[in-house]
């Protein structure tokens, strides 16, 4: 089928194909964001792990608090560390939602608070000192509320936005160092990511090469599933080693941002209204493209439609409650220009549910 995207199998398998940071691509975008004092991790989990261990070391914590609707993994994994999990009401459609906080926030109890789709203001209101908040910025790297936040503490899965094979970030916003807690090398960790950083130099080679090498896609997508299943069965934090720090941070002195702006821009430009989902948008640039289904078949449909015209969008996050209805993401960060999108907006537009 002929149309204009640069290649067919980009986005194929949601993970990242390798990229040199100092690629023509991305070498030109320079990012200012470096917050002070940051900590780095193999990725958001662990950032995650790492701040509520230091808290615990502070303090009895009561109740560990989780959006009810969050990324199911993350849910399903910190439930295997820690025995106080509960979850509070979200409106992830709206970027001006307020946690009541007030509400259920009880004396030594943590928040997490989700930065939903890259714009979400992380509005919560609560009157307790005791409270420990703890905002994740992984769908919102460089956004306005990861710029500009003033929780206890923040993290980010820097894999969802930085073509590194690992990565995650804990910090302070006002700068402060965190409390260092030793930990050991871990080979396991240290195993995934060269597995992670294999798959994504296979799957460069699989982009680059002409018509479908089944094999190979076999077997960047088999790696990538093996990490991910060694991460999550994994509860042990790992130390991040310097090689890969430095690596890491390389990845981060660019502005994904950049990329995903005028991409954005463009592509809601020529997309025609839906009487099937809605467009969740803001004056900011959202994580991906999302579309909001209130009907699972309907989402259903319109995936497959897409994935049929070469266009791999992902559920953010399969396995909530159904009230919350359904949010599909379509990429649109630096591996897109503005001719995927024209091409991108038609097979959206054509959409018809039969
Ligand atoms: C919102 C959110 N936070 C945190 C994480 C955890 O990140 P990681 O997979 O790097 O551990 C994920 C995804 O897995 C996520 O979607």
């Amino acid at each position: 089928m002929p149309h204009d995207t640069t290649s067919p199998k980009k986005g194929f398998g949601s993970f990242f194909s390798y990229i040199d940071p100092k690629s023509e691509l991305l070498a030109d975008s320079k990012n200012q964001f470096n917050p002070l004092n940051n900590t780095l991790f193999y990725n958001g989990r662990h950032a995650i792990k790492y701040i509520v261990e230091l808290i615990q070391k502070e303090k009895n914590i009561n109740t560990f608090w989780l959006p009810e609707y969050y990324c199911q993994h993350v849910t399903h994994w910190l439930k295997q560390n820690y025995s106080n999990i509960k979850t509070y009401p979200v409106d992830p459609k709206n970027p001006d939602y307020c946690i009541e906080g007030n509400l259920f926030l009880e004396n030594n109890d943590i928040i997490l608070v989700n930065n939903f789709w890259g714009i979400s203001k992380c509005n919560l209101d609560y009157q307790n000192d005791t409270v420990s908040v703890i905002e994740d910025h992984s769908h919102g790297w460089l956004s306005e509320s990861c710029l500009n936040s003033s929780a206890d503490f923040c993290v980010a899965s820097l894999r969802k936005s930085v073509p590194a094979p690992l990565g995650g970030m804990a910090w302070i916003p006002n700068g402060a160092s965190l409390k260092t807690i030793p930990l050991e090398p871990s080979p396991v960790f240290e195993s995934v990511w060269n597995t992670v950083l294999l798959a994504m130099q296979k799957k460069a080679i699989f982009e680059t090469q002409k018509g479908i090498n089944d094999s190979l896609k076999t077997e960047f997508l088999s790696l990538i599933n093996d990490a991910e299943l060694k991460m999550h069965e994994n509860y042990e934090l790992g130390a991040f080693p310097e090689q890969h720090k430095e690596t890491l941070k390389q990845y981060l002195k660019i502005d994904y941002g950049d990329f995903k702006q005028g991409n954005y821009q463009h592509l809601v430009s020529l997309l025609k209204g839906s009487e099937h989902f809605d467009l969740i948008s803001s004056t900011e640039t959202t994580f991906g493209l999302t579309l909001y289904f209130d009907n699972l078949d309907t989402m259903n449909a319109f995936k497959n439609h897409l994935i049929s015209q070469q266009i791999y969008p992902s559920l953010l996050w399969p396995g909530n409650p159904k009230t919350y209805g359904y949010y599909l993401n379509i990429h649109i960060d630096y591996r897109y220009n503005k001719s995927d999108m024209t091409y991108m907006s038609r097979i959206i537009n054509k959409f018809k549910q039969v």
